[in-house]
């Protein structure tokens, strides 16, 4: 690990839930970034936060939001409990980077929207892959642009989900892999084509949540996209898109961290092109940061996050009801 510049502006950062994913990824991204600092993290338990923050830890979720030190909260609670601490996060003067997914429901995203410009506050979904090197817009702009106008897309990601008693498997909590690794493959194919004009979805359901589904969307330009995902499936993502000129395949649309690449074929044969590697979490503090320091806009608007979450809505509904019918054509 280098070292890290930090002569400039920092924004103290509070964080709710001794939560995996803070533990691997967002707290060693934290003491890696160059405009942010731990104050303070708060979990049920005071020993979790301890384990987790020995110089910050606090015994509950408020204790963070009272702290005026606390410039910016991180959320990553299960989905079901993000709306309620998002809310309470602006409501105590915050600036919120919450986890994918944002809430569960467009309508509460368009609140949180009116509430944090009235508040004069940030948020922001934690979709930590559009930071990756691959989506620079000086390297995938040129990219698409070589494959011409674009006819049709296909995104999937899937891997095995058996852990009776995680929160992804619970209703109540905002289980399902819609909410877990269907968010990507439908925040991705809205950023590339927009709000959908049709949306057909099918897939089936596990201990009462989706647990895989199949989507078919089309949009206003004519694009015509599918989108799968699952967990009960291969460790497994990727990105199709098909071109009037050629096509490109993401090896790895969703990474995190390490480099990936793609293969391009403008019809003179498959090209693999490389994207160096970064820390998408440490890209995604400094990016928040420097949101929040007036000098960024924000890499995931809250206009994209109702639209994916728009379709996710039908998805879900469309999934529910075909489940309900097995073997109806
Ligand atoms: N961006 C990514 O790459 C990525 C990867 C994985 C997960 N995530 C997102 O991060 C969030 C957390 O995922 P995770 O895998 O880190 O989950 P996790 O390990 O289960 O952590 C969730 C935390 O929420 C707190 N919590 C509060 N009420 C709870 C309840 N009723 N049941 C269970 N936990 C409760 C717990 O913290 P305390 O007990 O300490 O209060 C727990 O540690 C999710 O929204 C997920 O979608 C994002």
């Amino acid at each position: 690990m280098g070292e890290v510049d930090v002569t400039g502006p920092r924004i103290g950062w509070g964080v709710l839930g001794a939560a995996g994913i803070a533990r691997r990824r967002f707290l060693p991204a934290l003491e890696q970034a160059r405009n942010g600092h731990l104050v303070a993290l708060g979990s049920r338990s005071l020993d979790r936060a301890a384990a987790l923050a020995p110089g910050g830890a606090v015994g509950s979720y408020e204790d963070v939001l009272a702290d005026p030190a606390v410039d910016a909260v991180y959320i990553p609670l299960p989905n079901g409990l993000h709306a309620e601490w998002v809310r309470r996060a602006l409501a105590a003067g915050k600036h919120v980077l919450c986890e994918k997914p944002l809430v569960l429901r467009a309508a509460e995203a368009e609140e949180i929207a009116i509430m944090a410009a009235a508040a004069g506050r940030v948020v922001m979904e934690g979709f930590m892959y559009r930071l990756h090197p691959q989506y620079e817009p000086a390297v995938w702009e040129p990219l698409v642009e070589r494959i011409g106008r674009l006819r049709a897309a296909h995104v999937r990601r899937s891997f095995t989900q058996d852990h009776p008693g995680d929160y992804r498997e619970d209703a109540a909590l905002g289980g399902g892999a819609i909410w877990d690794i269907g968010c990507y493959c439908l925040d991705l194919v809205t950023r590339l084509c927009g709000a959908p004009v049709e949306v057909h979805a099918t897939g089936d359901l596990r201990r009462g949540v989706e647990w895989t589904s199949a989507v078919q969307l089309r949009f206003p330009s004519g694009v015509l996209a599918s989108a799968w995902w699952s967990f009960a499936g291969p460790l497994s993502q990727r990105l199709s898109l098909v071109g009037e000129l050629g096509t490109l395949e993401l090896d790895a649309p969703f990474r995190s961290d390490g480099p990936s690449g793609a293969w391009l074929d403008t019809g003179d044969g498959a090209r693999w092109i490389e994207f160096p590697g970064d820390d998408c979490f440490r890209r995604e503090i400094e990016h928040f940061g420097d949101v929040v320091l007036g000098a960024a806009t924000p890499a995931v608007p809250l206009g994209d996050s109702a639209r994916w979450l728009r379709v996710a809505e039908v998805v879900e509904r469309q999934v529910r009801a075909r489940a309900d019918r097995p073997g109806e054509g």
